[in-house]
């Protein structure tokens, strides 16, 4: 049998006592944690995502705010914006929806956030420490949204995180939003651990070497049933809408889930596994954000 991971109920489990500790903060502190989303541009599934990032912020109690910006707008607008949000003590965490439109510099956005209000972790400071962790990240450490709530779900199958020591970990794909910081997570907890990608040889056989795989490729249902190890734990992060003939469209992960079905030993479902996750781990940074301000600044 294998056991579906519902994303859904461990994000709603998160978002409650999130929304109690926010709660606390407010009635103990007078303080409300402030996070401000930036989109740039149209993009129809970025626009979807950061309106759910708002209103989950609401729903705990944070000061959630998009601002858009036409995507014609300028790289210097950009970071005045950041510069400003920076300054703002009401603000606590800062996100810079991503991609960015080609002609403004990615690296030069992220870098120019406060790493203190870095609720994505994607500021070279916060990578780094990531990447040179030799234990579990410590509290104070912003840690990027959907790796972390990767490792919550693979906390929820496995029972306890030490359960991954010695195992063999595979994470297919390599980018520097999943990829790169789940690989450092799983190290920082002692598995084995492999990055595959679009360059790697036989990416069916690494599949089925590994005990534990996280998917993040972004291609509809690349991974087969086949490929998977028996038992093996997996979490599938991609969110790619196809098409049927008959004009109606669905979600579908980067993983076959129905093939996977009875032959691992867990799977997290698409819709309802990791999306919900790395909206609540946002909220969570953007709560351990504030409270490390508040420390730092009396
Ligand atoms: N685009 C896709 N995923 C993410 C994310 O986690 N953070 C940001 N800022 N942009 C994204």
């Amino acid at each position: 049998m294998t056991r579906v991971i519902d994303g859904r109920a461990l994000a709603a489990r998160l978002r409650a006592r999130l929304a109690a500790e926010v709660a606390a903060l407010r009635a103990g502190r007078g303080i409300v944690p402030g996070l401000r989303v930036l989109l740039v541009g149209e993009d129809p599934a970025s626009a979807a995502y950061v309106r759910t990032k708002e209103k989950m912020a609401r729903e705990v109690g944070i000061d959630g705010r998009v601002v858009r910006l036409p995507s014609e707008v300028s790289e210097a607008e950009v970071l005045a914006r950041v510069a400003a949000w920076n300054a703002d003590p009401a603000v606590h965490g800062i996100l810079v929806q991503l991609p960015l439109p080609a002609h403004i510099r990615t690296r030069s956005v992220l870098e120019a956030i406060d790493p203190a209000k870095d609720v994505d972790g994607f500021h070279p400071l916060n990578a780094g420490r990531l990447a040179t962790l030799s234990g579990p990240p410590p509290e104070e450490l912003l840690v990027p949204c959907t790796p972390r709530g990767c490792l919550l779900l693979l906390e929820e199958a496995l029972g306890d995180l030490s359960a991954l020591r010695g195992k063999r970990a595979l994470v297919l794909g390599r980018s520097t939003i999943v990829g790169r910081p789940m690989a450092a997570l799983l190290l920082a907890h002692d598995a084995t651990v492999t990055i595959a990608h679009s360059r790697s040889r036989d990416l069916a056989e690494e599949c089925r070497r590994a005990e534990i795989l996280v998917v993040a490729v972004g291609r509809p249902e690349l991974v087969r049933g086949g490929w998977l190890a028996p038992d093996s734990v997996v979490i599938d992060v991609g969110i790619n809408r196809v098409g049927a003939a008959d004009g109606t469209s669905r979600l579908v992960g980067d993983v076959a889930f129905a093939e996977a079905l009875g032959r691992v030993a867990a799977i997290t479902p698409v819709p309802g596994g990791v999306g919900p996750m790395t909206v609540a781990c946002l909220l969570d940074n953007t709560l351990r954000a504030c409270r490390r301000q508040l420390v730092v600044e009396g």
